[in-house]
This record gives C-alpha cells, structure tokens and sequence, in this order.
C-alpha cells in the first residue's frame, strides 16, 4: 500500500539541453548531480536539433517537460519562440535556460552570472577591476552585463574583426574597443575566441599582465589549454578555465527550475 502511494506521488522532472551537437554534453550529469542534493529525480535528454527543425522540435518537446537548456548554435535562435524573455536575456541577446511560469514560456541567460559566481567562489575581485576581454563572438554580450553588474571599472574587448568589438562595446558606456592593440595591464583577461578549437591561443603581449593579473578562459579542458599556457608564459599565477562558469551557470538554471540554489563541487 505504502509502495502504491509512493509511486503515485513520485515525479520525475523532464528537463533537457537542445543544440548541435550535444553528445558530449556534460550537463545531463551535473544536473543529475544537484538533483541529488535536493532527493528530486530528474529526466534530463540531450536533443540533438539541427536549425531548420528547431522550431518544430522544441515547441512539440517542451509541451511535457519542466524546462531546459539551450546550447550553441542555438541561443539565439530560440528567442521568437519564448512568450517571454528576461532583462538579462535580452541584454544577452541570447537565451540558455527555458522555463514555465503561470502556463507561458520565459526564457532566461544564466551564463554571465554562472561565470561572475565562479569568479567568486574562487575569491576574484571584481569591484574597480580592469578587464580585457578577447573576442567579440557570442559568449562576450552575455558576460558583459553580468561584470558590470559586479561593478568592475571598465572593459575592454580586442576583437579580430573590429566591428564586432565596437558594435558591442557600443552597448555599454563602460566597455570600449581596443583596435588592434591592447595597451595596458589588466587585472582580469579573459578569453572568448573559439581558437583553442584549432590548438590556437591568441597573441599575447607582456605588457598586458601586471603581477597579478588573472587569466580565464570562457572554454575548459583541452580547448581552454593554449591560452592558459600562453598567459603563464607571461607570467599569470591564476589561470582558469571555464568549468567553474559552466557548473556556475547549471547551478543557477537549476534555482531557476526548482527555487533551490545546489552546491557545486567542480571536478
Ligand atoms: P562564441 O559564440 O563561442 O563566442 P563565435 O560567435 O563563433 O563563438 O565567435 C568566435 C570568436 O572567436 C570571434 O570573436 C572570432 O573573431 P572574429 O569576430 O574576428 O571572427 C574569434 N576567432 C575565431 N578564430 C579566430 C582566429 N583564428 N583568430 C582570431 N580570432 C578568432
């Protein structure tokens, strides 16, 4: 009787990440994981949706499910077909985390304050920081309000195409384009080329580090490698990559689907 009951009341929530690819996705486990903490079961499913059929795919496949997750190359793409968006989505111009409220679809971005909550736990001070920021692709017009929202003293973004660079600092009275060149030490580099996809790094100069500059890179593992190693070549202490950001960013999805902020315990 007590096993009927028990079965009766039991929920699993469907949650799921859309992108393509997706098979290496390491979220379905870091979501199992914080689920844990909170003894809730989850189903969490990797769709694999190309662009054409996004459309008809997420809105067949969110109708049952109590959120998810959307990943590259689809961020973007997934914004007509919320209800709703929030401020920070907006200011992101990108959406990575869907949920429901009162029966419509809100889409939110968590990756700029899952990367600010990494930046935090690992003690990086934010407040009156200098930033440089490489790259101008879709990750940076996320993280930007996020680190303003931390009150850091301005941003820089170096950008290959320069016109990406300005138009994105363009939004923001804080951040400005460096042109080709960087002049400066800063406190905080962080790194948001997809170069490390090649086994690149970007060209680095000496006189951009002072003695405590950090250096971060928005990828993680064998991706994040070859800026990390060239920033210690220039004599960076700190260097990170991105895997506190994409736990961080999991962690507030999840407080955002169940009211319940887990811990994390990177790898
Ligand atoms: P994401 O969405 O992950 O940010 P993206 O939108 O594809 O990725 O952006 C890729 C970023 O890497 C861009 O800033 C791109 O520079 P351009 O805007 O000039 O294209 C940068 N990038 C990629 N390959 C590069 C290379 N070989 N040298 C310099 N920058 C590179």
């Amino acid at each position: 009787m007590a096993e009927s009951i028990k079965t009766v009341n039991h929920k699993v929530f469907k949650l799921g990440l859309f992108g393509h690819p997706v098979a290496h996705s390491q979220s379905p486990q870091i979501h199992t994981d914080f689920a844990k903490q909170f003894s809730l079961e989850i189903d969490y499913q990797l769709i694999d949706t190309p662009a054409d059929a996004l459309a008809i795919d997420f809105k067949h496949w969110i109708k049952s499910a109590h959120g998810c997750n959307v990943t590259v190359p689809h961020k973007n793409n997934i914004m007509p077909l919320m209800d709703h968006y929030t401020e920070r989505a907006h200011l992101a111009q990108a959406v990575n985390t869907v949920y429901w409220q009162d029966g419509t679809l809100w889409g939110d971005n968590t990756d700029g304050d899952g990367l600010v909550l990494d930046l935090q736990y690992k003690g990086i001070p934010l407040a009156g920081a200098e930033v440089l920021i490489i790259g101008a692709g879709g990750a940076v017009q996320g993280i930007i309000p996020s680190l303003l929202a931390q009150g850091v003293e301005c941003i820089d973004i170096n950008n290959r195409d320069q016109a990406k660079a300005k138009q994105i600092a363009s939004q923001f009275k804080q951040c400005s384009n460096t042109g080709l060149k960087m002049h400066r030490p800063y406190d905080l580099i962080i790194h948001a080329t997809s170069m490390g996809h090649q086994g690149l790094a970007p060209e680095l100069k000496q006189h951009i580090f002072h003695q405590d500059t950090i250096a971060y890179d928005l990828s993680y593992g064998a991706v994040a490698a070859p800026f990390l190693a060239a920033a210690k070549e220039m004599g960076a202490k700190q260097v990170y990559d991105g895997i506190g950001m994409l736990y961080g960013q999991a962690a507030l999805a999840f407080e955002i689907w169940f009211g319940k902020r887990p811990n994390i315990n990177l790898p």
